[in-house]
């Protein structure tokens, strides 16, 4: 008998593991997932397939990118830069294996038991789990936390065919650059992995439904950072919606409509990334009294517990942003709360961050949330073309946004668009946290010569009293 089974080894299910065996639980993770030897593969889609080998390929498309075309005005003149995108490909691999191997390593060391095999819950707190060669077991556990993570969506109109059509791990996996790309969809995917294979090279085209760009931002930062990927090569359709698309014998038709009207485009490859849906499909009986929202996330409460006792469901299953730190924080308040601890999860303060270049990150609320529930605030701005160190690494495009309350200055948010804005918005959030005003982060002593600065000077813009741009008066 286990004190506490998880079910799958992604960033929230592992992360829920480790922390259950070190409060001393007896604790095992069942993974599907398996290599040529049948023994687990921890790390779930952020490892494997998502967060990790994305960023891989962002940084070196990126390195490539600026090697052909940023580094003669530093005076660096590179003759016969050649790209060997397999060489680039076996990095990316050599960090995931790397990566997914050191979670065996952190399993063994906190004596967390790695089962290979399909795990569901049955009625009683049982979980069966069935191996790849068809038999199965029966494990009793006082606890059961459900992590199975979720899948790309895929779309009537391009169904996957992985040669021509592709998901989110297809495109990790091109073998040469294609001379056009389509990408249906301009999320998060859309836009980090249009980026890496526009910097190789490719003619990228995005073609999305909505009407807005990255309608989740804060407005101005979606507005300025679509003029910037636009600026970048990337032909970003908005208001295009995808109706059908078919795969030749070395290339993709598609047709989409836009207001009111059918287009048609080729491309060598197609991406779809139309949003991700949660695994939640034959992961427990109906006996065991697990229920699913209407959008077929498991239904949980604010602390991740089903209507079952002693069940829970954490991560990208349920609802929620779909983000590896959410789910790995869930995963550990889970764990607390199992071992008779009173932890929370502050869902107010889950940052997101787009890696384009630059990135794209915010956390709190923006402008338009803060309008639509009448909270009265106060706006602080501070462009990257006014940082010195913004300058010094040819870095000076976009701005960092505060915002905070009309009355109190509470910062409410910070968005930011620009160089290390991933990095800026979580000093921001540490603040935020212990409930910091913009007056104390304007009372912060900043290292000079930091992009961070901007945010300190956005701090300071709020009252009126940034140093290094004009002020309202
Ligand atoms: P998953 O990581 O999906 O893991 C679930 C695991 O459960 C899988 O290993 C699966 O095999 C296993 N499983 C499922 N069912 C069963 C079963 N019945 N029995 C046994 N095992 C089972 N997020 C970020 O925060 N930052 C990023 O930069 C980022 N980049 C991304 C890039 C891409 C291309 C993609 C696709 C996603 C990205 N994400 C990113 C999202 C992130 O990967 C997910 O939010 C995160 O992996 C969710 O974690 P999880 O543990 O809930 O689920
Ligand atoms: P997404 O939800 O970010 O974006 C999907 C886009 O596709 C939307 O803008 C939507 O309007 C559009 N769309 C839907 N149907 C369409 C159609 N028929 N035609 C044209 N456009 C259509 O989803 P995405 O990019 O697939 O990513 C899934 C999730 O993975 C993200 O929401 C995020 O949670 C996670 N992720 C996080 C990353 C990060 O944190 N940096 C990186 C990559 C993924």
């Amino acid at each position: 008998m286990f004190d506490v089974v998880v079910i799958g080894g992604g960033p929230a299910g592992y992360v829920a593991a480790i922390r259950s065996s070190q409060l001393g639980m007896k604790t095992a993770c069942i993974e599907e997932y398996t290599d040529s030897k049948n023994n687990p593969t921890f790390g779930g889609t952020c490892l494997n397939v998502g967060c990790i080998p994305s960023k891989a390929l962002l940084d070196s498309s990126h390195r490539y990118h600026d090697a052909r075309n940023h580094l003669k005005t530093h005076g660096i003149d590179i003759k016969n830069i050649d790209l060997d995108l397999s060489a680039m490909m076996k990095r990316k691999d050599d960090i995931v294996k790397k990566l997914t191997g050191g979670i065996s390593g952190l399993f063994a060391a906190n004596k967390v038991t790695p089962i290979a095999g399909r795990g569901k819950v049955i009625a009683g707190n049982k979980v069966k789990v069935t191996y790849a060669n068809g038999d199965f077991e029966i494990i009793e556990a006082k606890n059961i936390i459900i992590a199975s993570g979720s899948s790309p969506i895929e779309i009537d109109s391009a169904k996957f065919d992985n040669k021509n059509i592709l998901d989110s791990t297809g495109a990790l996996e091109i073998s040469s650059v294609p001379e056009t790309l389509g990408v249906v969809g301009a999320g998060v995917i859309g836009l980090e992995l249009g980026s890496v294979w526009a910097r190789l090279g490719s003619k990228v085209t995005v073609i999305e439904a909505m009407d807005d760009f990255l309608f989740m931002a804060d407005k101005e930062i979606a507005k300025e950072t679509l003029k910037d990927f636009k600026k970048q090569g990337l032909d970003i359709r908005l208001g295009c919606k995808l109706t059908s698309s078919k795969s030749l014998k070395d290339s993709v038709k598609i047709s989409y409509e836009t207001k009111g009207k059918s287009e048609e485009m080729k491309f060598d490859k197609l991406i779809v990334a139309v949003g991700r849906k949660p695994n939640s499909n034959d992961v427990f009986s109906e006996a065991s009294g697990i229920k699913l929202d209407d959008r077929g996330f498991i239904l949980v409460n604010e602390h991740c517990e089903t209507d079952v006792s002693n069940i829970w469901a954490i991560g990208d299953v349920v609802r929620g942003p779909m983000l590896a730190h959410k789910g790995s924080e869930e995963g550990i308040m889970v764990a607390e709360r199992i071992a008779g601890k009173h932890a929370e999860m502050n869902y107010d303060l889950v940052p997101s961050v787009i890696y384009t270049h630059p990135e794209i990150a915010w956390v709190g609320k923006n402008e338009q949330e803060l309008k639509d529930e009448s909270i009265e605030y106060k706006v602080g701005k501070f462009p990257f073309a006014a940082s010195g160190r913004a300058l010094a690494v040819d870095q000076s495009v976009g701005f960092v946004k505060l915002l905070s309350d009309a009355k109190t200055d509470t910062i409410l948010g910070v968005h930011v668009f620009g160089p290390s804005a991933a990095e800026i918005v979580q000093q921001a959030l540490i603040s935020m946290e212990f409930g910091a005003s913009s007056e104390d982060l304007g009372l912060t002593i900043f290292s000079h010569p930091t992009v961070s600065e901007a945010l300190h000077e956005a701090a300071l813009a709020v009252n009126n009293e940034a140093i290094h741009i004009g002020n309202k008066r």
